[in-house]
């Protein structure tokens, strides 16, 4: 199900928005009138990206940057300004992850996803500041579940995301006082992505049990994620800064809560055992 807005005249800006979850949302704003920026590292994504957001009519702007490179970040950003004018919505999304056991992990693995996820987020955000409507501007984060519920394999995106979600509760703080407004979207499962795919990735006779494991007993859409966008970039959320919200059909709180179940199991049987 697709929500309406009007975003038409409105610059939204969107850093890895080129596939999956930024794509589905770059998307959403096209649908809605707004002139587009997407930024990713690959040519040939931010080519067919912009090919398609192009299709709906609106001004669409590709660059090719990559997030870990400040000035390449400064230069993305000043070119959509001198095109499109001052930035009303800034999503900052672009994010690389795999699975690996932290005591096999290199530190150059490690670091990569750091440098993507958490040091790109600061980035992106940071170059963002001069270029941002104020007051006015809406800034959304695409942060993780990983973020709050540890994961195996993922200390490196973890890591990152926890660090994410502190660099929004904070410039929620630094940049409120200029009419700027900074929330982060927790996705959820989301079907059909590059993430779901490397993350979760259940073989059909799994995918059931997955899907039952998901409190509203869906995986999620791209339009469920990008329907949350444009509420945060709407004058409708316009008292909503340094939230943290998820898009999970309730999947956060029950992944916790196994992990919970068990703490306190182990609790009970060292406390029976003292
Ligand atoms: N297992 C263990 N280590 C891995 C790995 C894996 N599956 N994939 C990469 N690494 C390690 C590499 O070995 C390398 O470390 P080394 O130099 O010590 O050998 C380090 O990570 C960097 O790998 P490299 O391939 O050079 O990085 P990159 O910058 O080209 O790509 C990634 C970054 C690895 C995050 C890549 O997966 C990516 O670009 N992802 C974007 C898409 C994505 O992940 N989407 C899902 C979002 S949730
Ligand atoms: P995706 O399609 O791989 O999206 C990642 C995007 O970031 C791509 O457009 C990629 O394009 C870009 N990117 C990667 N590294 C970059 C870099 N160094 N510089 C610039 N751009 C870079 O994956 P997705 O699954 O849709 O994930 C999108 C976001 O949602 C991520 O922040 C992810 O953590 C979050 N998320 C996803 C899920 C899920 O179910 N899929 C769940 C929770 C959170 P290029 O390759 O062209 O650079």
């Amino acid at each position: 199900m697709q929500v309406n807005f009007d975003f038409s005249g409105q610059h939204v800006v969107v850093f890895g928005g080129t596939t999956g979850i930024n794509f589905g949302i770059a998307h959403a704003f096209a649908r809605q009138g707004a002139s587009l920026t997407v930024v990713s590292r690959k040519p040939e994504n931010v080519e067919a990206a912009t090919t398609e957001l192009r299709s709906y009519g609106g001004k669409v702007h590709g660059v090719s940057a990559d997030v870990r490179d400040f000035d390449a970040v400064g230069r993305a950003l000043q070119a959509s300004v001198d095109r499109f004018g001052l930035i009303d919505t800034l999503v900052s999304g672009a994010a690389g992850n795999f699975l690996c056991e932290a005591k096999d992990m290199s530190s150059n693995g490690f670091k990569v996803v750091v440098d993507i996820d958490l040091v790109g987020s600061f980035h992106v955000l940071r170059q963002a500041h001069a270029h941002l409507k104020k007051p006015g501007a809406s800034v959304i984060n695409i942060t993780a579940p990983q973020s709050f519920i540890p994961m195996r394999y993922q200390a490196h995106a973890c890591a990152a995301k926890a660090g994410v979600d502190q660099l929004t509760r904070v410039l929620a703080l630094e940049w409120g006082g200029e009419g700027i407004r900074i929330n982060s979207i927790s996705p959820g499962p989301i079907d059909g992505t590059e993430g779901f795919r490397k993350l979760m990735a259940p073989a059909p006779s799994e995918r059931e049990r997955a899907r039952n494991a998901v409190p509203l007993k869906r995986f999620g859409s791209l339009d469920d994620v990008a329907n949350l966008a444009l509420f945060l970039a709407s004058p409708f959320a316009g008292y909503i800064s340094g939230a943290l919200i998820p898009c999970d059909g309730g999947g956060a709180m029950e992944s916790v809560k196994p992990a919970l179940e068990s703490a306190g199991d182990e609790a009970t049987a060292s406390a029976a055992k003292a």
